[in-house]
């Protein structure tokens, strides 16, 4: 693969020798789903389909797109299913081969072929900032790293961690995904302060805070499940205590980093994200990015369209 050029635009962000190319991606997914009850019961979350691919392999192909070929899984009990659906599938293979069925072949090759994808287990479920520490081996001390959120869909049109990339390596610290939201919804999102940097899209965290009270929200600014993370983070998750649910937050670590942003390592970024992002742990939203994406491809939309002008047509007015 050829190096990314980092933008010239990200040039006052740093002294002109960018950090280490970042090639590793971490895909927490040991959460329960209880959003998503009673479907989630027997069923990962990350393996519920959105149109004819479950919600996990979008974020797997977004991670390659951006050159993260080799991706960590944190999972948990419960889970195998994920590494079945990133494995090869003999028997189906075989299957659709007898009858010449090349298209559903290829797509069934398709996800084992993807990335290379390693697993470990967060035993013990104690939080995101914890689900993060248990990559700490794989990921190593010397190099940056992402982490993908299987929750949040990005969409593929819409550029955002090849960016969070060169703000990271051009900075050299820690970069996070920011969206305005309803001042309502804060208390759903890890919250940042931020001052601009003169980059438009690129704002300097000045502290961050983990679902605060709408009220004690520094702004409206909801971190979004995509990070690019200096390896120091992992020091500092050591000694970050359980906060807010009792849980070991990584903002709570991203927040200590941010409060030192001349020792190397420390400082956070923000990049500002302003496409299409679905959150497919809400079912409201899961719900929107079934249709939105279904009726955008090529072989299901036209008759969803058609479906759907008519659908909307006969709804009763509110
Ligand atoms: C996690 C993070 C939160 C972030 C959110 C993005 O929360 O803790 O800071 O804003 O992901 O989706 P969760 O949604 O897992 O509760």
């Amino acid at each position: 693969m050829t190096e990314p050029t980092i933008p010239a635009d990200l040039a006052p962000l740093g002294d002109g020798n960018p950090g280490p190319a970042v090639v590793k991606a971490v895909i927490p997914a040991a959460g329960l789903g209880t959003r998503f009850l009673p479907a989630t019961k027997a069923t990962p979350k990350e393996m519920l389909p959105v149109v004819d691919r479950p919600a996990i392999q979008y974020v797997v192909e977004e991670a390659v797109r951006a050159g993260l070929g080799d991706i960590l899984m944190i999972t948990g009990r419960g889970k195998r299913s994920l590494e079945d659906h990133f494995d090869r599938a003999w028997e189906l293979e075989a299957a659709l081969e007898a009858k010449g069925d090349k298209d559903r072949l290829e797509q069934v090759r398709e996800s084992a072929d993807l990335a290379d994808i390693h697993y470990t287990r967060q035993g013990d479920p104690r939080g995101l900032g914890h689900a993060v520490l248990c990559a700490a081996h794989h990921v190593g001390d010397d190099d940056p790293f992402a982490v993908l959120l299987g929750d949040d869909l990005i969409d593929e049109r819409d550029e955002l961690l090849t960016r969070m990339i060169g703000v990271q390596r051009q900075t050299r610290a820690s970069v996070v995904a920011l969206m305005e939201v309803d001042p309502t919804q804060v208390h759903l999102y890890g919250c940042a302060a931020v001052e601009a940097t003169g980059v438009d899209d690129v704002l300097r965290v000045t502290g961050m805070v983990e679902k605060p009270d709408p009220k004690d929200a520094p702004s409206n600014l909801a971190v979004i499940g995509r990070y690019v993370l200096h390896p120091r983070v992992f020091e500092v998750l050591k000694d970050t205590k359980p906060g807010r649910g009792n849980e070991i937050q990584l903002t709570d670590a991203l927040q200590t980093l941010a409060a030192d942003p001349a020792t190397e390592g420390g400082g956070v970024y923000g990049v500002v994200f302003k496409g299409r992002r679905y959150d497919t742990g809400d079912r409201l939203d899961y719900l929107k990015a079934v249709v939105r994406l279904a009726s955008e491809r090529d072989d299901l939309g036209p008759e969803l369209r058609a479906f759907l002008r008519e659908f909307v047509a006969g709804l009763p007015a509110e």
